[in-house]
């Protein structure tokens, strides 16, 4: 069954007017359904632009995009893909680094050339990379696919972060470092320096989509949802955007 807004698999609750939840069984149901989400929000559109995290948890959602292009049923080709966030002083041709993720994940097999593709560059200078990419986003941003971090960031916009706050360079908190560490060998591997996408930035796309699986993400996504809006959450500012759709599996997010 395909997932579109006027008939999404079951809708949850409304913690806030613009936002919906849409609780599915397992990573695959996941992939699934937001792959409908993202084929409906920019697929009709030739030239609409997204974001699109890197990370675990969005992957079953390139994947099933990914076989939508090579179908034919999903062009992909005419859309401006917008990196999420990299490490400072990582190179591209590593692929631990976000860009080789992102290229490898979602510009190659959706066919998504260099021109249309808005990277970061962490061994470049990074102040002006995060000034042209704000230049570039401020052409509109249709689409937003996010997951969440443990401690509640979007992209590295690491708590505090106020709902302003620009594309920039960061220092991981502990938890980033810690969560990350799985991608690195160790902690002690992890940049600690990176660069992200602002909340402006991710907020002012036309829909956000924040994808959230596992029972470790259970009581920062609860917190997300249900706890106060605020700078230390940084993903709850989410609640004052206009069209928001969160696609939760039973382990984020139990009965
Ligand atoms: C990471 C990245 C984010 C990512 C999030 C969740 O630290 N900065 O871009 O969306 O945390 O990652 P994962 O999906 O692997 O849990």
């Amino acid at each position: 069954m395909r997932a579109s807004m006027t008939g999404l698999m079951p809708v949850l609750s409304f913690p806030s007017m613009g936002l919906r939840i849409v609780r599915v069984a397992d990573p695959v149901e996941l992939g699934r359904i937001a792959a409908d989400l993202v084929v409906e929000t920019l697929g009709a559109r030739g030239s609409a632009a997204f974001v699109a995290a890197t990370g675990a948890t969005p992957m079953p959602v390139y994947a099933d995009l990914a076989a939508r292009a090579r179908d034919g049923s999903f062009d992909a080709s005419t859309l401006r893909a917008f990196q999420l966030d990299e490490y400072v002083g990582i190179s591209r041709t590593d692929r631990r680094s976000l860009t080789a993720w992102f290229d490898r994940s979602v510009a190659a097999p959706l066919g998504i050339d260099d021109e249309r593709a808005v990277r970061f560059d962490g061994m470049a200078d990074l102040v002006e990379g995060c000034r042209r990419y704000d230049a570039v986003a401020a052409g509109g941003l249709d689409l937003a696919i996010l997951g969440l971090g443990p401690n509640g960031h979007l992209g590295f916009n690491e708590p505090p972060t106020g709902p302003r706050a620009p594309t920039r360079v960061v220092h991981l908190t502990p938890a980033s470092v810690r969560s990350n560490a799985r991608y690195w060998g160790s902690e002690d591997d992890v940049p600690r320096r990176a660069i992200t996408a602002g909340m402006a930035q991710l907020l002012s796309a036309g829909r956000v989509l924040l994808l959230v699986t596992g029972p470790h993400k259970r009581d920062i996504l609860d917190a997300v949802l249900h706890g106060p809006v605020s700078d230390d959450v940084p993903a709850s500012h989410l609640r004052r955007h206009p069209d928001v759709v969160v696609i939760a599996d039973v382990a984020a997010l139990p009965p």
